[in-house]
């Protein structure tokens, strides 16, 4: 727990920076898994901070977004695409074929063996090294919303009205809002070496409660990460308000 919602983000900066050079020392790749959302905004800041100022190269990151809404073009105001883009890789040095997000405008019918080929794209590039999360409202990693089972793997998922409405504000009302996405499974997380777990303000404190104290089940999918070796979550006060 941090006083402040920045002293997480830099943690968890440095964090992934000393990952990255530890890895560049030993000439080997990084492979992150990476959050959207408003809660990695700050990590990102602190990330470009470090490639500007302390020589942070990303020349061996290779990066797995946990999600995309859709259907969804990556050109759109709302993509996962367009924010990961405008947050942090237009300002990083790293290798656009490193980059992979799951694709919003693959057609229906493909969308099962297109979400195969990313399980196999993580796999073929060693497994996730750190994954950073945020946590929805309903108890979602990623966009694996209840009921999602531990074993799930990179699928189309429908998103709860709980997420919809979260979501309206950028679509112009929840009718617009999407009702699919594409998300990396429980088990694609799970299989991650590290994980960190980030979640701010007093909206968050009831679900990080269910998260934390409450019994391992598919009713909050953030209940899964219990029995991870390495996890982590990191809170500012008013999301750990509710922790006894
Ligand atoms: C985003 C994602 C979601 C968000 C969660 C919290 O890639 O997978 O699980 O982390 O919905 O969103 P914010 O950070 O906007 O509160």
């Amino acid at each position: 727990v941090f006083a402040e919602d920045l002293d997480a983000s830099k943690s968890v900066a440095a964090e992934i920076a000393n990952l990255i050079r530890q890895r560049a020392a030993d000439g080997e790749q990084c492979v992150l898994g990476l959050a959207t959302g408003s809660t990695p905004i700050q990590v990102y800041r602190e990330l470009i901070r470090l490639h500007r100022e302390e020589q942070l190269s990303w020349q061996n990151v290779v990066t797995f977004n946990l999600d995309e809404y859709f259907p969804m073009q990556p050109c759109a105001a709302q993509s996962y695409v367009r924010f990961m883009n405008e947050q942090l890789f237009d300002h990083v040095d790293i290798r656009r074929e490193n980059i992979h997000i799951p694709d919003g405008t693959v057609s229906s019918e493909s969308v099962n063996d297109y979400c195969q080929r990313y399980e196999n794209l993580i796999e073929a590039a060693g497994g996730i090294d750190l994954q950073l999360l945020g946590i929805g409202r309903t108890g979602h990693v990623g966009f694996n919303e209840p009921g999602s089972e531990r074993a799930s793997i990179t699928r189309l998922v429908r998103l709860s009205e709980i997420t919809r409405t979260d979501a309206a504000k950028d679509f112009g009302g929840l009718e617009n809002a999407p009702r699919l996405a594409i998300t990396m499974g429980v088990g694609t997380i799970l299989r991650s070496r590290r994980i960190r777990l980030l979640a701010f303000g007093e909206h968050k404190a009831a679900i990080v409660e269910r998260s934390v104290q409450g019994e391992i089940s598919n009713s909050v999918p953030a209940t899964y990460l219990h029995d991870h070796r390495d996890v982590t979550f990191l809170l500012d006060a008013a999301a750990a308000s509710k922790l006894n």
